[in-house]
């Protein structure tokens, strides 16, 4: 297992680019599963759990071609023919984006079977909603062997109403309606810059969706849809945590080829924080004086500040002066990352779902375990601030998310470096002579 070690104290200065949104790319793979033709995706961020969804479809018959080369960062995905509408366990238990297949794969197979994802790092994340909202577009669903199993003959148009907010829940309802005979009405939607996008390429893809990005979505269903080309957004979350990042180590970065828009919430409390930013089309400089003053942060859903943002503010927080009171509101078990950083020298009580932060606390360098893929984000902005050499353990967490993360950071100063896990030399066997 790779390990990341890193020596802290570093300003990160210069220019760092900011990559595709995973998050927006997932659902637009599983889109290509709605039609025959191919569909061409560009920004396409080179992580793992792209990695995953490559694999998921090409076992069930996909065609997906990774670019190379000059073209690394686009993705052509062929679904003419799905002999097997399924996603098992093996893939489903790595990456829990993997449900988002199940609503296109009935609206387009009329049946699909997709493993119930269980629970994770950072709470139980069950499914309720996607299959409730499937079976009142006429679905017939039942759980067996850990396994979901649905079937349509022809998904039929309803009124929808998420009893939550849900992001995956909201797009896989979004693409199964666009195949769906009549209309959809999806009520209190997700309105993550993320769902828009999806619904940006399902429109060239020949759907008719009005209103994403907002909590009411119409979607009039079509017969079939066509293939499209489309680029991802950035990843607002990757760009908000090297913005943590330049702050905290004192630098001067400028984090390019980001959509400030969806950056609001992110930008609002890092500059009551007393972080000093500046936009410039799609760049966000960020300079650190280091002289913060604590505040509390709760997350919410979209436009609020988002849960993937929490552990990366949570650093923050240590380094401001005062208490923070950080409130979790999406995710039930989404502090492991506080335990950490009390190792390097925080001072953090979490209570039920609050944290209360008290800063300024240095921070020193130890050897801690990533536990979940921001919380692993977090570990490696306290150990670019704390003094002395950090190794961080199980670091594919966050490969599933954040593309070339050693590499990105090295090119403006950072003193990270990857090591994988030592075997033992093989011993050369012994020259026999006849
Ligand atoms: C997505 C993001 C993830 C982010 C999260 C919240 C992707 C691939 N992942 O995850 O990075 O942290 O949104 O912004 O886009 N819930 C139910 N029943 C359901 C579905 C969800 O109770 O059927 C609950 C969840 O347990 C959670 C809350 O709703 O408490 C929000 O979860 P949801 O928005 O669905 O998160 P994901 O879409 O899995």
């Amino acid at each position: 297992m790779d390990k990341f070690v890193i020596r802290g104290g570093n300003p990160l200065l210069g220019t760092v680019r900011v990559s595709g949104a995973k998050n927006a790319a997932l659902p637009a793979m599983a889109a290509a599963l709605l039609t025959e033709e191919p569909v061409i995706l560009e920004n396409i961020p080179q992580v793992r759990d792209i990695e995953t969804t490559r694999k998921l479809l090409a076992a069930m018959g996909a065609d997906v071609e990774l670019g190379y080369g000059r073209a690394h960062h686009r993705t052509t995905i062929c679904c003419r023919n799905l002999a097997s509408p399924e996603a098992s366990y093996e893939l489903v238990k790595t990456m829990r984006a993997s449900t988002l297949v199940l609503g296109p794969l009935l609206a387009r197979c009329g049946r699909a079977r997709v493993s119930l994802p269980g629970g994770c790092a950072i709470g139980a994340r069950p499914i309720d909603l996607h299959i409730k909202g499937l079976e009142k577009l006429g679905a017939t669903i039942t759980q067996e062997h850990g396994y979901v199993e649905a079937s349509a003959k022809r998904l039929r148009g309803a009124e929808i109403v998420f009893d939550k907010i849900t992001v995956t829940g909201t797009e896989d309802l979004l693409m199964a309606a666009t195949l769906a005979d009549g209309e959809t009405l999806l009520r209190n939607c997700a309105r993550e810059p993320e769902v828009a996008d999806l619904a940006g390429l399902l429109n060239k893809m020949g759907a008719r969706i009005e209103g994403a990005g907002t909590s009411t979505i119409r979607v009039r269903g079509v017969s079939a849809l066509s293939g499209a080309k489309h680029r991802i957004i950035p990843d607002r979350i990757e760009a908000g945590t090297f913005i943590i990042a330049g702050a905290l180590t004192g630098g001067d970065l400028n984090v390019a080829g980001c959509e400030p828009r969806h950056l609001d919430s992110i930008l609002q409390k890092l500059t009551e924080v007393g972080v000093k930013i500046a936009h410039n089309g799609d760049s966000v400089r960020v300079f650190g004086d280091g002289d913060w003053k604590a505040s509390d942060m709760v997350t919410e859903e979209y436009p609020g500040f988002p849960t993937d943002m929490q552990a990366q503010y949570m650093v923050l927080a240590t380094q401001a002066k005062g208490s923070s009171v950080i409130t979790e509101n999406i995710f039930e078990n989404r502090f492991m990352h506080a335990l950490e950083l009390v190792r390097m020298g925080a001072s953090i009580k979490v209570e039920g779902h609050r944290a209360l932060v008290r800063g300024k606390t240095p921070l020193s360098a130890a050897a801690v375990l990533a536990s979940d893929l921001r919380a692993s984000a977090s570990l490696v902005i306290a150990a670019l601030v704390a003094d002395g050499e950090t190794i961080i353990d199980r670091v594919y967490h966050i490969d599933r998310g954040y593309e070339h993360i050693e590499e990105k950071l090295r090119g403006v100063g950072a003193q990270i470096r990857r090591i994988g896990e030592m075997l033992p030399k093989k011993v050369a066997a012994p020259l026999v002579r006849a």
